[in-house]
């Protein structure tokens, strides 16, 4: 794909700041004034960077590509939790293409190089009666060389880190929006992840893997046989396969971060 601009919407708009709370945050007050689909928020450094399950995102000033994107998809709620996978597909696909690396994917949606995270999403939908009123998608990319806060030294890494070649984290922005036009169109054809099934499961580094499924009810061990159509991981155990959805369980692999 040549990332040629301007997108049909992803991007049309996009508001840039210094420094900012969280870009997930900025985005959220924005489409509560009615900011359009497809409206990106961007900063070079967030004061409260927000990651998954309550914890802080590191958001270094220049230190990263630290966006959020608004979605007002026309799909019943139950839809949305796989655009979380969508986005890991395209930031997989633009990583790829701008740095020359083989990035894979931890179910559901964190990017890995060398078997260190680089990249970060976080989802979050706001429902009203008539159905979801917007999606902020915010992705959190590390590109420099940079010391990681020590909880994280030894499972993090940054692009610049991992290749031989300063990234535009500009040009970089580009490539994961057209990247990101192009899989969620698809993903709106069918509703589902079918049209880019076998190419997610191609990057995902849990395939095949044992894993460990951190269940609420109990954990338990099994081998990751790869996503089904509606994103969830397919756990093989004693001979079943069990499909583990992302919103309720997480999993963890047997050795290190993946
Ligand atoms: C994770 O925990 O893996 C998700 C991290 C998501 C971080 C990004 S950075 C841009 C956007 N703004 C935030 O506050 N969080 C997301």
């Amino acid at each position: 794909m040549d990332y040629i601009q301007p997108l049909k919407w992803a991007g049309k708009k996009i508001c840039r700041y210094h420094e900012i709370d969280s870009t997930n945050m900025e985005a959220r007050r924005l489409a509560e004034v009615d900011e359009a689909h497809g409206t990106v928020v961007v900063a070079e450094s967030q004061t409260s960077g927000r990651g998954r399950r309550g914890r802080r995102w590191n958001s270094t000033e220049g230190a990263g590509l630290w966006f959020s994107m608004i979605l007002r998809p026309d799909i019943l709620p139950e839809y949305a939790p796989a655009l979380t996978l969508v986005a890991a597909m395209a930031v997989t696909k633009a990583v790829e293409r701008m740095t020359g690396t083989k990035p894979g994917i931890k179910w559901p949606n964190d990017l890995v190089l060398s078997g260190k995270k680089v990249c970060g999403i976080l989802t979050e939908m706001n429902v009203g009666q008539d159905g979801i009123k917007y999606i902020i998608l915010g992705i959190g990319i590390n590109v420099k060389a940079q010391e990681f806060p020590m909880e994280i030294a030894d499972i993090a890494t940054a692009l610049e880190m991992e290749c031989n070649k300063k990234i535009s984290r500009e040009q970089l922005l580009a490539a994961v929006l057209a990247e990101f036009e192009y899989f969620y169109e698809q993903y709106m054809q069918t509703l589902d992840m079918s049209l880019m099934l076998e190419e997610y499961n191609k990057y995902l580094l849990n395939l095949d893997k044992q894993v460990r499924v951190l269940d609420p009810q109990g954990a338990y061990e099994g081998i990751a046989r790869g996503i089904n159509s509606t994103g969830e991981l397919l756990v093989e155990r004693e001979g079943e396969l069990i499909a583990i959805n992302s919103g309720e369980v997480s999993v963890r692999g047997i050795y290190g971060y993946v």
